[in-house]
Formats: structure tokens, C-alpha cells, sequence
């Protein structure tokens, strides 16, 4: 009788303790990934769908859908525009290459900005999204992009769930400022910058008058603009949630697209964490057979052009477009160039056009000699992955810094916008082509790289699942993010021992000048008289 009581404890004991490691290792998470460009994307559904993979249930709000994704990976559409579309009249996207000519902090206050608001209303106001957050779901785990979407991370609060933030750029000179990251500033330039000698003494000063710009018009003027979309799509937490600016300074992680064997290597949290890459952990697909054949063929090499996702070649002016095309009609090598049109006038034969190629697996054979590119983050981790040198020609955003990462690197030149004329590009390309210490330094990196004690994508899940394991892993965060700024720079202490200094020297003059008076206060005295009698 007490055995068999015994049994049936013990029984439901083991079943309890199974289904709850069960719950423990399969978590529910809230994917919040809508931004609707195609690059941030690449990078991003790695992530989420690795998640699934590992078993846990994976809620992914997103502009750009899954085919077949798993079951246990659902997707919430959210209305695709761009950026662009929903700047300005919402007419139509501008010539990409004029963006060339906008500073960094017209960048921001031009584009990044106003476009960042409107683009998370759009989101919030998606209708799978409205339907979505109207539903009674429970996540033990919020995970938002950081790119001008934070009264997103609003639904942390929502779902009373950690927040993990993730970046598609490395450094974030905000989230430093936010967490109190030291900043570097003397070497580590913020991530929409571009600065030719980043450590020079005018390099310096644009970088700290930059990240200061960016700081007080992002922390006081935007934020105030995203933090009025809280009360206007979750009206039941009015009152009742952090200010966005609280709610990522105590977000768990933050996970940066950043490897110190290419990217300046910089001090960092225990809670911001490089996954440079993640993207390319676990690829394995082939080309397709048709761009098989022809990069076989292609006895003397290749030359693989293609400005991203986001910049169109085929909206290059004339004069551009020919220096390139003349350029190339001179190459042994083929020419393979993704250009979003169906002809191309002035085509030569050693060169073929597309309007998409699979880059990475392009990038990935080896007659690749070289990639003519715009230095975006995600094609210079491609092209660092295979070990292929570079020839940049940067548009916007971060692209001029890694290209000059690239030239510091010795596997890639940068060769400016505006100087793009049939002389100079033909220079730097035959430069990279001839000159063999570019392919060997592209394979240096290659090495270093990938020599990592976990790959990208596993630390990526390590630490997402350290999160939801350690409940939001409060111990992780840095006290110093709740200090005030004197404390925190120590001001008060520095303060305080200037005026002891102070009354010290004052207090020895003193005494010094008593003693000086007291033992030849006569002689002092005397001599003064006598000289002037
Ligand atoms: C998975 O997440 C969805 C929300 O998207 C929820 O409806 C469903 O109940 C979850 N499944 C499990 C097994 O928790």
C-alpha cells in the first residue's frame, strides 16, 4: 500500500520534472524583425530560424516571408515598404547614388530618422500585427532589431518578458552612451560615420562631435517622437511601462554583427556580444547549375560586381556606366554583374548580367579574383568569408568604414564615388587583380576569422538561451548605467580631491609665508628700507 503510494509519487514526480525541463529547454519567443530591407534580413532570419531548429517556438514579425519554414516558426507580416517610400511625398525611392553627397548627420536627420518613426508606425499598424497584439500570448524571451524601431521594444513590457536587442551593424555609439560601454572614442568611430583616418587628431575630433550630435538629437528630439507611438498602439500600458530610453538600457544582451579580426577591436559589457557573421555559420548551398558551369569556364577568373540589395547599378549615370563598361570589355576575365534591368547597352561578351545572384555562393568559388562592391557590412562579411579582396565604392551608412577597414586590412581598396572615371577604376582594378598581396591578405583574414572557440551563430544561441535560462540574467547588467553623470565620471571624487589639494598648498603657503615673517620679518623689513632710502 505505501509502495505502491510511493511508486505513484515518484511516478509523477519524474513526469513533472520532464515536462518542466521540457518547457525549460523549448521557449517561447517573440521575434521582432520587420525592417524591410533585404540585407538587415540576410542576416537576421539566421537567427530566428536557428531558434526553430533548436526546438524552441519561434514568433517572428517580419517583412519578408519564409517559404517553408518549420512548424514551430510563425510569421506575422507587416506591410512592405521601404524606407524611402515612406520619406518624402511617397512617391518614388531617389537615385540611391545621390545619397553620396549627404553628410552623416543629414544621413540621420534626413532618412534614419523621420523614416525610423514612420516606419514603426507602419509596423504597429500592419493589420496581421494589430490582430497579433489583440491575442493572449506569453513569451519568455522579446528579441527586437535595434534600427530606429524602439517603441518595439515596448512589447518586452507588454509580454512582461527580457528584452535581447540585436544590431545588423557592429558598435552602436548610442547603446555605449545608454549602458555606459566605455566609448573609445579615440579609436572607435560610430557606426554611420565616415572618417578617413579615424585615430588622426581631426579624425577624432569629427567622431566626438559626431557621436555627441547624434546622441542629444536622438535621445531628445526622436526618442519623444517614438515614445509617442507607445500611448497610440498599447493603451494599456500607459503609465505603466519604462521610457523606451530605460527600456534599453536594461535590455539583457545586445548582440553586435561585429569580429575584432576585421572590426576595430573595442572594450565591451559582458552583455554586448559579438556575433559578427551569423549569417554564414551554417551555409551550405550550391550555385545552381547554369552559374556553375560558367564560373568553371571561366579559365582566367572572375570579377563579380554587384552594389547590394538597396543600390541599383542600373541607376548609375551614363558616364559611370561606361567607364565601367569600357573597363571591363578590356578584361580577360568574365564579368559577372548584377544589374537589375534586361539589357544593358554596349554589353560585352565577357560580361554577364542578372538582375539577383546567390552572392554568397558566388563569392564562395574559386575563380572569384575579385569583388567589386559598396563595402555594406554584409557583403564584406561574405567576401571575408571566402577570402576574396575587394575593390569598394562606398554610397552610404557604414560602408566607407569598412572599406577602410578593408584597405587597413590590405585585402581591398576604396576608390571614391565621385572619382569613378575609366582611368582610375581601371588602375584600382588591375591593381587588386595584379598585385598578389591582396588575395594573400584576403586569406589571412580568412583564417583569423573563422578561428573562433564557437561559431557565430552558436554564441548567438548561447547567449539568447543564457537569457531566458537565467530569467533576463539581471546580474549581467552594468551597475554603472544607474548613475548620474558625475558620479559615473567620477567628477565628485576628482572635485573633491582638487579642493584638498587646494586647501593644503593653500595651507603650507600660509605657513610658510608666517614662518618666513616670524623668523626675517626685521631683515625683510630693513632691506626694503634701505633700498629705497
Ligand atoms: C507558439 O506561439 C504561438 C504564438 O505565435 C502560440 O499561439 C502557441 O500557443 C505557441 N505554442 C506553444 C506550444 O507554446
Amino acid at each position: 500500500m505505501y509502495l505502491q503510494l510511493f511508486k505513484m509519487t515518484a511516478v509523477t514526480l519524474i513526469v513533472f520534472l520532464l515536462v518542466m525541463t521540457n518547457y525549460a529547454e523549448s521557449a517561447n519567443i517573440l521575434y521582432v524583425i520587420p525592417f524591410s530591407a533585404m540585407s538587415h534580413y540576410i542576416f537576421l532570419k539566421s537567427i530566428g530560424l536557428e531558434l526553430a531548429h533548436r526546438g524552441h517556438n519561434v514568433t517572428v514579425i517580419t517583412t519578408f516571408m519564409e517559404k517553408n519554414p518549420p512548424p514551430n516558426y510563425r510569421q506575422i507580416s507587416v506591410v512592405n515598404k521601404n524606407m524611402w517610400e515612406l520619406i518624402g511625398e511617397g512617391a518614388e525611392a531617389p537615385n540611391i547614388f545621390d545619397l553620396v553627397d549627404l553628410s552623416p548627420e543629414e544621413f540621420q536627420s534626413k532618412i534614419h530618422w523621420p523614416g525610423g518613426v514612420a516606419f514603426t508606425d507602419l509596423v504597429l499598424s500592419s493589420p496581421e500585427v494589430v490582430e497579433f497584439l489583440k491575442k493572449d500570448n506569453q513569451f519568455d524571451l522579446v528579441i527586437c532589431e535595434q534600427f530606429f524601431q524602439e517603441a518595439l521594444y515596448t512589447l518586452s513590457v507588454k509580454y512582461n518578458a527580457p528584452l535581447a536587442i540585436i544590431s545588423t551593424f557592429g558598435n552602436c555609439m548610442r547603446h555605449n552612451l545608454v549602458t555606459r560601454n566605455p566609448l573609445q572614442l579615440a579609436t572607435v568611430v560610430g557606426e554611420y560615420l565616415s572618417v578617413n583616418n579615424p585615430r588622426s587628431f581631426s579624425g577624432r575630433l569629427r567622431n566626438f562631435y559626431f557621436t555627441v550630435y547624434e546622441y542629444f538629437w536622438w535621445r531628445y528630439w526622436y526618442l519623444d517622437k517614438q515614445e509617442q507611438l507607445v500611448p497610440k498602439y498599447f493603451p494599456e500600458l500607459v503609465g505603466k511601462t519604462p521610457s523606451l530610453y530605460d527600456l534599453q538600457k536594461d535590455a539583457s544582451i545586445m548582440l553586435i554583427n561585429s569580429h575584432f579580426s576585421y572590426d576595430t577591436p573595442f572594450a565591451l559589457l559582458p552583455n554586448i556580444v559579438e556575433i559578427g557573421g551569423a549569417h554564414l555559420s551554417r551555409s551550405n548551398t550550391s550555385l545552381p547549375e547554369d552559374l556553375q558551369k560558367l564560373l568553371d569556364e571561366s579559365k582566367h577568373g572572375v570579377v563579380y560586381v554587384s552594389f547590394g540589395s538597396n543600390v541599383r547599378s542600373a541607376d548609375l549615370p551614363e558616364e559611370k556606366k561606361k567607364a565601367f563598361l569600357n573597363v571591363f570589355k578590356k578584361l580577360k576575365q568574365t564579368v559577372v554583374w548584377k544589374w537589375e534591368e534586361d539589357i544593358l547597352e554596349g554589353k560585352p561578351n565577357n560580361l554577364v548580367i542578372r538582375k539577383w545572384f546567390p552572392q554568397k555562393e558566388i563569392l564562395a568559388h574559386p575563380n572569384i579574383k575579385v569583388f567589386i562592391a559598396h563595402g555594406g557590412l554584409i557583403g564584406m562579411q561574405e567576401t571575408i568569408f571566402n577570402g576574396v579582396p575587394v575593390v569598394g565604392i562606398p554610397i552610404y551608412s557604414d560602408q566607407h568604414n569598412n572599406l577602410v577597414l578593408a584597405e587597413e586590412a590590405g585585402f581591398g581598396k576604396l576608390l571614391q564615388y565621385h572619382d569613378i572615371t575609366e582611368k582610375n577604376l581601371d588602375k584600382a582594378l588591375h591593381d587588386v587583380l595584379n598585385n598578389d598581396s591582396y588575395m594573400k591578405k584576403a586569406k589571412e583574414l580568412q583564417k583569423i576569422w573563422k578561428d573562433r572557440p564557437m561559431s557565430p551563430l552558436d554564441t548567438a544561441m548561447f547567449w539568447l538561451e543564457y537569457v531566458i535560462r537565467n530569467k533576463g540574467a539581471e546580474y549581467i547588467k552594468n551597475p554603472a548605467r544607474n548613475m548620474n553623470w558625475f558620479a559615473y565620471n567620477m567628477v565628485d571624487v576628482y572635485a573633491f580631491i582638487l579642493a584638498i589639494l587646494t586647501i593644503v598648498i593653500a595651507l603650507i603657503v600660509k605657513v610658510i609665508s608666517t614662518i618666513t615673517i616670524f623668523l626675517f620679518g626685521d631683515q625683510v623689513k630693513t632691506t626694503t628700507k634701505k633700498k629705497r632710502s
